[in-house]
């Protein structure tokens, strides 16, 4: 579809187009534009406090803002625009930014869920999606993709990036950023991405949210770094940072992060913005003294766009004439934002974005939930099927569902989808019901929690609740199959949504065992945002499908994935552990020097006394109503020099019976190196799709550039050495051989 990202104009004459409008304005007008306030009806982050609605007003009508978050709708945007256009002194429009994360009000599958699809043409078809929709109600900036590799399931927001995997991660990142921006910001229906959050914030300590970040150069530049580079590769037109420090200099703040590294090796031309009140934060940190210092690190180290903490409003231009900061910090920061209101042609046209006409025929196209729905089916894992549970049968069958989440509109749509309405997902039950063949009952069971906004959990359900059980069991007795739909609440991961229990919450682990006894053939929906520790339904429940937070279409693909309809393809982009305390947890780790007993009963190496070192289910997992064997991994040559390549092929059969789709995955170990190499890492993958019987030869390509890391010499660079290959359907690999890089 899309193939070529946004070149961004480096052209003479954008540049003196800037420059015009620079010269005419005034200091106070140039720190304006670095200004970014939220609307004043939706927000996401801590609330205003009283009183500062009429200041963002006063200041718009000054020209003192550049931006705008979290106002959506035609009407308003417009009205918005019309101040900063007709009624400042330069009339410099406005840029719209909104979390626009997984859709605007036509929901698709958290980023979470999309990955699991290793798809990357659905992956970019449901962000231009998103994009249109947004565009349509006058949106021309989305604060995503979050790009964050996350290895910790404790810390929620890990349903909003695409899981642990730097290599993934990057093609998602690509993906992503080229279904927003499309080929052309200057469409009407293509918007600014984001890459976020500039960097290490998933690296939390303990999982825990805006907690403190340590890591090594290793880390951060093998792992954290790369997709990253992937997003400003394929021209993201923006950046934000994080609420997080690294290595103890607080991220707004962070001069290596955002001068040396982003705007310097890796020349990246947009601009950054701030995270929700990350400048005044610097605070709290005990980084800054005060605001006023707060703002005067943050210009400085390379935060160009303050969101809502006013303190480049309120100081900068005191800081310039103090001699604190240089003009020409400032003039680079509002040059960088002109460029991309030039960019998006709203110089040309500030109410391009603003047609009502579009708005109406857009917002919620059939076709959009088309769309949503196929992604919806792919983003689906099977964790587990015996007794050839699945497929459901289509006739004849009673079929018991039971869990809270079953019945439920509103929690598919999961985290962050602030312009979707309550209620307008299509449940579970709902996509049961459409197959008339069954007869279905529905049990409640037990509560899981409500939310009634995106930013306050209630809990007035007693969650400890189990009068539903008895009525839940009696459904279950009477059926040939129960389906359960447990897991948590789409509020239940997101942003302040760490957890330090990962299981299912409430009392629904004792309803699952409940049911379990008295009918075995029982089928786990699983909901949720993240990893979770499962270690019983994994040993003892037959069927366990992996079906995140879907989205507005959830209950629909959910059905045809139990039916059969659909023959699920994903893979997991996250491991799933065992428990809590093997957290965080990857399958591209370091061995230790220690890595198994040599000794009988020995205690004295890398483990834990209560618990396995494997993971309940691997990254790369999946399985598929059909069966896929691996053989002949063979190499071109045996080993290869700087310049040259080899070929690693093998072929995959479907033994099954119906046709499938499979994630063909190749991992690379180098076996030695100047620091010490994972003992596995993804290196290629590809989406095959066979008919019973067939087979395929899949090809991948290994040169320098698959087996480079950041080397002990602070480069990128191939170390010479041995290299073991793995491919299989997993990261639990099923084949394996050798090669040599000759230096
Ligand atoms: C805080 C979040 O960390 C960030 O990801 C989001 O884009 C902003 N709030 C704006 O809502």
């Amino acid at each position: 579809m899309i193939n070529t990202p946004v070149q961004h104009s480096e052209s003479a004459r954008l540049e003196a187009k800037v420059d015009s409008v620079l010269k005419r304005m005034t200091l106070e007008e140039k720190v304006g534009q670095l200004n970014q306030y939220s609307g004043f009806w939706d927000i996401t982050g801590p609330t205003p406090k009283e009183g500062q609605a009429a200041k963002k007003y006063a200041d718009l009508k000054k020209g003192l803002v550049g931006s705008m978050l979290n106002v959506k709708g035609v009407k308003d945007i417009k009205a918005l625009q019309k101040i900063a256009v007709e009624q400042t002194r330069l009339g410099i429009p406005l840029i719209f930014g909104f979390d626009v994360i997984h859709g605007y009000k036509t929901i698709s599958p958290i980023p979470l869920a999309e990955s699991a699809s290793w798809d990357m043409e659905a992956i970019k078809k449901s962000s231009a999606m998103a994009a249109e929709e947004a565009a349509a109600v006058g949106i021309n900036w989305t604060f995503a993709p979050m790009v964050d590799v996350g290895r910790d399931a404790r810390w929620g927001r890990v349903m909003e990036g695409a899981g642990e995997d730097a290599f993934l991660g990057s093609k998602i990142a690509t993906a992503r950023v080229q279904g927003f921006q499309g080929v052309d910001l200057a469409a009407t229906n293509t918007i600014l991405a984001c890459a976020k959050h500039f960097a290490g914030y998933a690296f939390a300590e303990a999982g825990k949210e805006y907690n403190t970040v340590d890591v090594s150069e290793t880390v951060l530049q093998n792992i954290i770094f790369p997709p990253f580079k992937a997003a400003v590769d394929a021209g993201v037109s923006t950046f934000m940072n994080s609420f997080s420090q690294l290595n103890g200099i607080p991220a707004t703040g962070n001069n290596y992060l955002q001068r040396q590294i982003l705007k310097g090796d890796w020349k990246f031309n947009g601009f950054v913005v701030s995270d929700w009140g990350s400048i005044k934060e610097l605070v709290n940190h005990g980084f800054a003294k005060d605001s006023k210092q707060a703002a005067e690190i943050a210009i400085n180290a390379g935060s160009d766009m303050d969101m809502e903490s006013s303190a480049y409003v309120n100081h900068l231009v005191s800081l310039v004439q103090e001699g604190k900061v240089k003009e020409s910090v400032v003039d680079d920061a509002v040059k960088r934002i002109l460029k991309l209101k030039f960019e998006l042609g709203l110089f040309k046209d500030p109410y391009k974005y603003c047609d009502e006409n579009r708005e109406k025929e857009t917002v919620g196209k059939p076709e959009f939930h088309a769309e949503v729905l196929d992604m919806a089916k792919k983003s689906i894992v099977l964790l587990k099927n015996e007794k050839e549970l699945l497929p459901l049968k289509k006739t004849a069958q009673k079929i018991a569902i039971i869990g809270a989440l079953a019945n439920d509109k509103t929690s598919p749509l999961g985290n962050w989808r602030i312009a979707a309405d309550e209620n307008t997902a299509v449940s579970v039950l709902e996509g049961m019901q459409n197959y008339k063949g069954n007869q279905i009952t529905y049990a409640k069971g037990a509560d899981v929690i409500i939310g009634t906004t995106a930013f306050v959990l209630e809990t007035k359900i007693n969650m400890t609740d189990k009068s539903g059980f008895a009525e839940a069991i009696a459904v279950a007795k009477q059926a040939d199959v129960v389906v359960m739909v447990l897991g948590e609440h789409g509020l239940q991961s997101g942003e302040g949504r760490s957890r330090a229990d990962i299981g299912l919450p409430g009392v629904q682990q004792e309803l699952l065992e409940e049911i379990f006894k008295v009918n075995p053939n029982v089928v786990l929906v699983l909901n949720n945002g993240r990893p979770l520790a499962i270690p019983w339904a994994a040993e003892n429940i037959p069927a366990i499908v992996e079906a995140w937070q879907l989205g507005t279409q959830s209950g629909n693909a959910i059905a045809q994935v139990l039916y059969g309809d659909y023959n699920p393809s994903g893979k997991l982009p996250m491991t799933f552990p065992r428990s809590v305390g093997q957290l965080p947890l990857y399958y591209n780790y370091t061995s230790t020097g220690r890595p198994v007993m040599d000794e009988p009963d020995s205690v004295f190496w890398s483990h834990y006394i209560d618990e396995k070192n494997t993971p309940l289910y691997p990254f790369g997992h999946g399985l598929s109503y059909s069966k896929f064997e691996y053989s002949n991994l063979v190499l071109s040559t045996p080993s290869f020099a700087p310049g040259g390549r080899l070929l690693a092929s093998v072929t995959v059969k479907n033994v099954g019976k119906v046709s499938g789709k499979e994630v063909v995955q190749m991992y690379i170990r180098d076996l030695v190196g100047s620091t010490a190499r994972p003992v596995k890492e993804l290196k290629g993958f590809e989406l095959i799709e066979l008919e019973p019987n067939e087979s395929k030869k899949v090809d991948f390509i290994i040169d320098q550039n698959t087996i480079q890391f950041f080397t002990a010499n602070s480069k990128w660079e191939a170390e010479e050495g041995d290299f073991n290959i793995f491919v299989g359907g997993s990261s639990f690999t099923t084949l394996e051989t050798s090669f040599q890089y000759v230096n």
